[in-house]
């Protein structure tokens, strides 16, 4: 079966609607073949955006958004903030393009691109994050460097795994890349990671 990292899904498109009750408010999200959890909230993804802490003024960023659901659901807490979104897959990033604007959510862009590539420089609040967990460990090491350096000092990291599919390690990598980390919330085989960035001048 494809890998839903590609950039250029080669499974037709198919497109379909699919609602969730998140923070206490029902979304309809737009999805497709050949993109992540494209049936329905995945249970991580579910887990990570109840437990996410997201201020109204935080600027937010999402990476690999897929199609969108924790980047819509933080612009929506984010009232005063902005929130950008990025993913690998150009089918995923036009399906959060669409759900932003059936959101009619302003404070939000979608860029396609690696990692934080597309936002380099950008310095941001919060980054939240169900990452690619089959891209391998020398890919999530790389990909958490650059959340790091994305981050402002005393900013956070929201991370969802899958307890089965290393989590704790996981939990390691996040401590040694950006900083303190604990589990902020437990679910359905998931553990949810907040990390604090350092302050590299302390
Ligand atoms: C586990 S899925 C999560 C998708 C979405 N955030 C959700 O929770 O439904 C991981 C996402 O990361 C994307 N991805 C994989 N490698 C990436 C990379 N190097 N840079 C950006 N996004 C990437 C995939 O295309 C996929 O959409």
């Amino acid at each position: 079966m494809e890998h839903y990292s590609t950039r250029e899904p080669s499974a037709p498109s198919r497109r379909r609607e699919i609602q969730a009750r998140l923070r206490g408010k029902v979304w309809t999200f737009v999805t497709d073949r050949g993109v992540f959890a494209g049936a329905g909230i995945d249970p991580g993804t579910r887990a990570l955006i109840e437990a996410m802490r997201i201020e109204p003024t935080d600027h937010v960023l999402d990476v690999g958004c897929g199609y969108g659901p924790i980047g819509l659901v933080a612009a929506h807490l984010a009232t005063r903030g902005r929130v950008v979104l990025v993913d690998v897959n150009e089918r995923a990033v036009q399906l959060a393009a669409d759900n932003v604007r059936r959101q009619h959510l302003e404070n939000v862009e979608v860029y396609g691109g690696d990692g934080t590539q597309p936002v380099r420089g950008l310095i941001f609040d919060v980054v939240v994050t169900n990452p690619p967990i089959r891209a391998g460990k020398t890919t999530l090491r790389r990909l958490l460097r650059e959340i790091r350096d994305a981050l402002r000092p005393g900013g956070r990291l929201y991370l969802v795994a899958r307890t089965a599919q290393g989590a704790k390690t996981l939990a390691k990598d996040i401590g040694a890349a950006v900083g303190p980390v604990r589990e902020v919330a437990q679910a359905a085989g998931y553990r949810v990671y907040e990390a604090v960035r350092e302050d590299p001048e302390r």
